[in-house]
C-alpha cells in the first residue's frame, strides 16, 4: 500500500514509518492521520514485522503538532469529534497495538507530536529534539491523551508545569524526566532504534503483545492490572511459543518463536 504523506521502509522484521510532510515540519492533518492508522493497521497484521519505528521526515521535526490551519474555525462538537476521531484510530490504536511502537523523536515533537510519541510504547530521541505540550499558547489543551499520559511518564508536577506554561523542554531534561529512555546524535537515532527493535525480536511476539495489554491495562480505569496479569500469564501457558521458549532454554539453544 503506498500513502501521500509516509513513507514505509522495511529493514529486516522491521517496519520504519516515516511522516513525511517536511515543509509543514510534519504536522498531522486529518489525511496523514488517517494513512496512520491504515499503516499500523496493516503492519500490525504482518506477522513478519516484529517492530514498528516511527519518525518523521527531515532533521526539523519529528511532528510540529496537529495541523493548526484544519481546525482554527471548528465548534465545540468538531473539536469534541477531532479528539474522539483522533483518539480512537490514531492514539489509543498504537498504545493498544500487538506489535511494539518505537518512537524516534528526530526533533521538534510538539502537542499531537508529542502525544503520538507518548502513545507509542517507548521513545527514543535525538539530541536536537525538542518535546512540549503548547496547545494553552494557542487557547487549547491538548486533546489527544496529553494531559493523560504525560503525567503518567513524568509525574503530575512536572505536567502540569510544562502544560501550563507550553514551555519546551530539551533531549536532555526529557532523559532526564522519563519521557524518553535514550538520546543519541541524529545520525545514529534509527540504527540505534533498530537495535532495541532486534533486541525484542529475539523474544515471543505472543508474549510481548501480552505484556503491552497487560502493562496498558494498569492505567486503565474499571480495570485491575494485576487481575489482567494473572489472566495472560496463564494464557502463556498454552502458546506454542511457550512451548518453544521453554523448550530451547532445557536444550541449551536459542529459541525459534513460532509467533502463535
Ligand atoms: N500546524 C500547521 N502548520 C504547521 C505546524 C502546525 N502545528 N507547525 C508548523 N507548521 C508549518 C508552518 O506554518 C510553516 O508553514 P509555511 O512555511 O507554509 O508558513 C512550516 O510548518 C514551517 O514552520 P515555521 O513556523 O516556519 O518553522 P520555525 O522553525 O520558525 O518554527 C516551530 C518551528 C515548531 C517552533 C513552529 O512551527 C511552531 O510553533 N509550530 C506550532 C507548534 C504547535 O503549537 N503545535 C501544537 C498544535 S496543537
Amino acid at each position: 500500500m503506498s500513502y501521500k504523506n509516509l513513507r514505509i521502509d522495511y529493514d529486516d522484521s522491521f517496519a520504519i514509518i516515516t511522516i513525511n510532510r517536511p515543509k509543514k515540519l510534519n504536522a498531522l492533518n486529518s489525511e496523514t492521520i488517517q494513512e496512520l492508522h491504515e499503516a499500523f493497521e496493516e503492519l500490525d497484521s504482518e506477522k513478519e514485522t516484529l517492530v514498528i519505528v516511527l519518525t518523521g521526515s527531515g532533521e526539523k521535526a519529528f511532528v510540529a503538532g496537529a495541523d493548526i490551519s484544519e481546525f482554527s474555525d471548528y465548534t465545540v462538537d468538531e473539536g469534541v469529534q477531532l479528539a474522539v476521531k483522533g483518539h480512537k484510530i490514531l492514539f489509543d490504536f498504537i498504545e493498544n497495538l500487538s506489535t511494539p511502537v518505537i518512537a524516534a523523536i528526530n526533533g521538534f515533537a510538539l502537542g499531537g507530536g508529542l502525544e503520538l510519541a507518548m502513545a507509542c510504547h517507548f521513545r527514543v530521541a535525538s539530541d536536537n529534539a525538542k518535546m512540549g505540550l503548547p496547545e494553552v499558547s494557542l487557547g487549547l489543551i491538548p486533546g489527544y491523551g496529553g494531559t493523560q499520559r504525560l503525567p503518567q511518564l513524568i509525574g503530575k508536577g512536572r505536567a502540569m508545569e510544562m502544560i501550563m506554561t507550553a514551555s519546551m523542554i530539551n533531549a536532555e531534561k526529557a532523559l532526564d524526566y522519563g519521557l524518553i529512555n535514550h538520546v543519541v546524535s541524529q545520525e545514529e537515532l534509527l540504527d540505534f532504534s533498530l537495535e532495541i527493535a532486534k533486541k525484542i525480536a529475539n523474544n515471543s511476539p505472543v508474549a510481548i503483545a501480552h505484556a503491552i495489554k497487560v502493562v496498558n491495562a494498569g492505567f486503565k480505569t474499571n480495570v485491575n492490572g494485576y487481575n489482567s496479569e494473572i489472566e495472560a500469564f496463564g494464557e502463556c501457558f498454552g502458546t506454542a511459543d511457550f512451548e518453544e521458549g521453554t523448550t530451547a532454554f532445557l536444550e541449551k539453544r536459542k529459541a525459534e518463536f513460532p509467533g502463535e
